[in-house]
């Protein structure tokens, strides 16, 4: 793993998000396990379809976000994004989301899925997403961090429920 470009060592490991705009390349750290080499096709498969409009098109899935009020609104997720990117993208109305960028720092993209949906999720929290939902508002046994969840072909038609309100983890910052 050793050389990767920016974008692609960010995608694995967004916590790195702040890392030199000046840096083209990186190497990746020693400590790679199953999870990161998983995120890495992942990831690899986001960037190989950027270069064709076709295969960009192909590549999303729909999901369908239950707001607080109950409204529901069909979004169509690109592989390989996070659920952060896809709330910013389709201009999700959701307060205070994502305010620490992905960086696992803030608690604020907190989501919350139904058993069977949570259940075919293809990655499982590590313990620095469960540290960090620990301080979630509205926390439940299938809530997960949406920078942290990275869209597959598996979640399509997946409902995902916004939290009834917003903690964010860093205080008053
Ligand atoms: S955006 Fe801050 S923890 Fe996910």
């Amino acid at each position: 793993m050793a050389g990767l470009s920016r974008n692609l060592f960010r995608c694995i490991l967004p916590q790195f998000a702040n890392i030199s705009r000046t840096t083209t390349s990186v190497t990746a750290p020693t400590f790679v396990t199953e999870f990161h080499r998983h995120r890495l096709s992942l990831c690899k498969e986001r960037f190989s379809s950027s270069s064709s409009a076709p295969k960009l098109q192909k590549a999303t899935v729909n999901i369908y976000f239950v707001t607080k009020d109950g409204d529901k609104h069909q979004v169509k997720a690109k592989l390989g994004d996070n659920l952060l990117d896809v709330v910013l993208e389709n201009d999700v109305d959701i307060d205070g989301f994502g305010a620490c960028e992905g960086t696992l720092a803030c608690s604020t993209c907190h989501l919350i899925f139904n058993k069977a949906d949570y259940d075919r999720l293809p990655e499982k929290p590590t313990d620095e997403e469960l540290d960090m939902l620990d301080l979630a508002y509205d926390l439940s046994d299938t809530s997960r961090l949406g920078c942290q969840v990275i869209i597959s072909k598996d979640m399509d038609g997946i409902e995902i429920r916004v939290p009834s309100g917003v903690a964010d983890a860093r205080g008053d910052s």
